[in-house]
């Protein structure tokens, strides 16, 4: 794993989380922490799962995460990109995630279990290039005016909001796969495994 402010040394068992709940922005549900948690025996045997602390992770900032040998990306969102993502969406392929590429507990408007984090696999869905996080709204060579921050892979320019999913016109057919994951606390998420909720 490797990620800005993350201590790379994360112990592998939480015990936390009493009753405590994350208020998780206006209007949205609150999200309940795992009391304590231990891979189940199907995610070890698909690839340990990476427990990530995103304490110091910043709004607007992206952090890393390797897991079964894919980046796998933690993106902050602030409330301006929460706001965007609810408009434009006539510019992209699957804007409800209609394809199965998330799971289903990220089927909603931020393909997330908490709007202000985005955790998806930063790979390409044409032909598995890396994309390269662009959250600089506005920029001029990726449309300007309707480029609310996203991914670009540069590959063969295929584009990605910051929910992961894709524009119309461009190559890769489907939105960015949102891998299973779960929070421990407002600041550890494991990816890989989510307690079955899937
Ligand atoms: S691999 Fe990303 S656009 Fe082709």
């Amino acid at each position: 794993m490797s990620a800005e402010g993350a201590d790379l040394k994360k112990r592998r068992f939480l015990i936390a989380a009493t009753s405590v709940v994350g208020a998780v922005g206006a209007g949205f549900a609150a999200v309940p922490f795992i009391a304590s948690w231990q891979p189940s025996e199907r995610a070890k045997a698909l690839g340990a799962p990476e427990e990530a602390d995103i304490s110091k992770l910043e709004p607007g900032a992206l952090m890393r995460v390797k897991w079964r040998g894919k980046v796998c990306w933690i993106v902050h969102r602030t409330e301006e990109n929460l706001a965007d993502l609810k408009t434009n969406t006539d510019i992209l392929v699957d804007p409800n995630s209609e394809v199965d590429h998330q799971p289903a507990y990220c089927k909603n408007a931020f393909r997330s279990i908490k709007p202000e984090y985005l955790i998806a696999v930063g790979i390409c869905t044409h032909l598995g290039c890396s994309p390269t996080y662009r959250p600089d709204v506005g920029a001029a060579d990726l449309g300007g005016d309707v480029w609310k921050g996203g991914f670009f892979c540069p590959c063969h320019g295929s584009k990605f909001d910051l929910a992961g999913r894709v524009f119309k016109g461009v190559p890769a057919p489907t939105n960015l796969v949102i891998p299973p994951h779960m929070y421990l606390s407002d600041t550890q998420v494991v990816i890989g495994e989510d307690g079955g909720a899937a």
